[in-house]
C-alpha cells in the first residue's frame, strides 16, 4: 500500500505522518512472515513512497532551510542520506526479492532510513523551527503535500 496523502496543518505533522507510514512499510518489508510475492509489492510501494517523500522534502523543507547559514550543514547532511537510501533502493531493484542479498539490503536501508528520520525529527526540526516562520511552514506544507502526491503517483506508475 502506498502511504497516506496527508492532510495535516503543518509540514512537521505531514513529515511525521509520512515517517510513521514508511516505518510500517519497512516493518512489513523486513518481516520474515511477509510472503515473497507480497514482499515484492511492499518493496515497490516503499520505493515509490520513500523517493516521493525525500524529493518533496528536499524541495520544500531542506531547500528553504539551507538558505539560512544555520541550516546549511544540516540540510546538506540530510540530502546526503537521501542519496544513500536512493542508491540502496536502486541496488535492490536489481536483486531477486526472494534472495538473501535482497533481505540484507532491505535491513540495511531500514536501519539507515530509521536513523535518518530520527535525526530529521530531532536535529533538523530544531533548526527549522528557528529559521522558518509560521506562515512559511504553512505554505511549505501545502507545497510539500502536493508535490509528494504527484511524485508518489509518478514513481508508483514507473515501478
Ligand atoms: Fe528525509
Ligand atoms: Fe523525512
Amino acid at each position: 500500500m502506498l502511504i497516506r496523502e496527508t492532510n495535516m496543518a503543518t509540514i512537521y505533522d505531514s513529515i511525521l505522518e509520512h515517517h510513521e507510514d514508511l516505518k510500517n512499510l519497512m516493518k512489513e518489508l523486513t518481516s520474515t512472515r511477509t510472503p515473497t510475492d507480497v514482499r515484492e509489492k511492499v518493496f515497490k510501494d516503499f520505493a515509490a513512497s520513500l523517493e516521493a517523500h525525500a524529493g518533496a522534502e528536499e524541495r520544500f523543507f531542506y531547500s528553504p532551510i539551507l538558505m539560512h547559514d544555520e541550516g546549511l550543514e544540516k540540510a546538506r547532511h540530510g540530502a546526503y542520506e537521501h542519496e544513500e537510501a536512493h542508491d540502496l533502493i536502486e541496488d535492490m531493484k536489481k536483486l531477486d526479492p526472494k534472495g538473501k542479498a535482497f533481505m540484507t539490503k532491505a535491513k540495511k536501508v531500514t536501519k539507515e532510513v530509521r536513523h535518518h528520520m530520527e535525526e530529521e525529527e530531532k536535529e533538523i526540526f530544531k533548526t527549522s523551527k528557528k529559521v522558518l516562520s509560521d506562515s512559511e511552514v504553512k505554505k511549505l506544507n501545502e507545497q510539500y503535500v502536493s508535490d509528494f502526491i504527484r511524485l508518489q503517483k509518478k514513481y508508483a506508475k514507473k515501478g
